[in-house]
Order: structure tokens, then sequence, then C-alpha cells
């Protein structure tokens, strides 16, 4: 089996199950005019997170890594109408096309987008008493996965979920002399999933349209 064959396979079930959308591809138009890297989860990854957020019932949710905000429609459109998503970027220009793009999804009011490292910004939601959010999605950069992971543990309660991508990485994962932070910092996350108590994990390795990678799923079931 091919990376092709399997890219093709994703093609096929996302134009049946997360066909063409004008709100979400104008997101990435608007992103790749802005000159954004097009590294935003695919269609069929942000129907998963979107049916996540429904099986979840959830009512807010925190994002770690906005981008262009594409993942975000995805999850803020799983919200009930009063739900909140709180979504943190470090760089202004892709804060900027996000807030643009969730202005034209018409999500303006429901998402916050705050700017900052998220060390810092989750520090503050901390210090705020933010949360507990339902959903957690951590995709930013992945050497501080293992922080963020820890991080979300304190803004979640028990039947909390915390989703974070990229954690198989073409199965560069496996690199224990790894040198590229983004490896070890998910081998750190790992480690902390596997250690941490009152957490139910797991691993779910992917294939399609980004190539092959994987998501990590931890369901909080005990109070931190
Ligand atoms: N979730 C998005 C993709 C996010 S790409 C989607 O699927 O549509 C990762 C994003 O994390 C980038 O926009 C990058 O600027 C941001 N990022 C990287 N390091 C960060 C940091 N330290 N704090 C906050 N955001 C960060
Ligand atoms: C890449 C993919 C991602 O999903 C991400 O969050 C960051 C980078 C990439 O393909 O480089
Ligand atoms: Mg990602």
């Amino acid at each position: 089996m091919s990376e092709e064959r399997w890219a093709a396979v994703d093609a096929y079930l996302a134009a049946l199950l997360a066909p063409a959308d004008p709100v979400l591809d104008g997101a990435l138009e608007a992103s790749t005019a802005a000159g954004l890297p097009a590294i935003n989860v695919s269609p069929n990854q942000g129907k998963l997170l979107a049916l996540v957020a429904r099986l979840q019932g959830a009512r807010s949710i925190l994002e770690v890594g906005t981008l262009a905000g594409y993942s975000t429609i995805w999850l803020a459109r799983a919200l009930p109408p009063d739900g909140r998503l709180v979504t943190l970027e470090v760089d202004p220009t892709h804060a900027e096309v996000a807030r643009g793009n969730l202005a034209r999804a018409g999500l303006d009011t429901v998402v916050q987008v705050r700017e900052g490292q998220a060390m810092t910004t989750l520090a503050q939601l901390v210090e705020e008493g933010a949360g507990p959010f339902d959903v957690v999605f951590i995709d930013a950069d992945k050497a501080n996965n293992a922080e963020y992971f820890s991080w979300a543990l304190r803004l979640t309660r028990p039947g909390s979920l915390i989703i974070v991508d990229n954690v198989v990485r073409a199965g560069e994962v496996l690199d224990a002399t790894s040198t590229d932070p983004d490896v070890q910092g998910t081998r750190r996350l790992h480690e902390r999933l596997a250690s941490s108590p009152g957490v139910l994990a797991t691993v779910v390795q992917t294939v399609g349209a980004k190539g092959y990678d994987g998501f990590a799923l931890a369901l909080v079931t005990a109070e931190q």
C-alpha cells in the first residue's frame, strides 16, 4: 500500500463525508493567500474533531495552535449556540487571518483568539480560573507537547477529552536518539500519557492527505 493510495482513499471519503463547504474552503483560500503554511488538519480529520466534540457534548473547547482557524471552525461548529471556544496562537499574522475566517464563518462571538506564547496564555487561563474545558485540542509547536498536555490537565475535569495532533510523524517518534525537538517533545508526551494517573489514553495512527501521522486521545478519568 502506498501513501498515494491512502491519499486517494482519503479524498474519496472526504468528497462523501466532508464535502466542499464555502466557509471552510474560503478559510483555506484566505490562509494560502496570506502565505500561511498548509498544515491544517485534513477535512476528514476536522470532521473527526467535530464528531468527538459532539460525543463529548462539549460546551467549552480549548485549542492550542490556531493557524488560520480551519480546525477551529470544525470544532466551534460542533458547539451549542451558547458554547465557547478559546484558541491560542503565537503568530499575530496567523491570529489576524484566523479572526477574518472566524468572522466570515459567523463564529466571531463564539471563538476568542488569544495571541501569545501558549505556555504564557495557558498559565493565564489557569490564573483566571478559566475552564474546565470539555475538549482540548493541542496542535501547536510539538516540542512543548508534554507541557501543553500538563496545562490541559489543569484546565479540564473528569470526563474531559484531550486530543493531540501529529504524535507519530511518519514514525519518527520511534527514534529515541532524534535531535529533532519536535520528536523529543512528542516522545515526552507519550511517556507523560503513560505515567499520568487518572488519564485513559491511546494513540490512533492515521494515513491520508497528511501522510502518516496520528492523534493521541486522552480521557481525563479522575480529579487531577
Ligand atoms: N490547528 C490548526 C493548525 C495549527 S498549525 C488547524 O488544523 O487548522 C500550528 C500553529 O501553532 C501555527 O499557527 C503556529 O504559529 C502556532 N504555534 C507555534 N508555536 C506556538 C506557541 N509557542 N504558542 C502558540 N502557538 C504556537
Ligand atoms: C505539520 C502538520 C501539522 O498537522 C502540524 O500541526 C504542524 C506541521 C507538517 O506537516 O509539517
Ligand atoms: Mg497538526
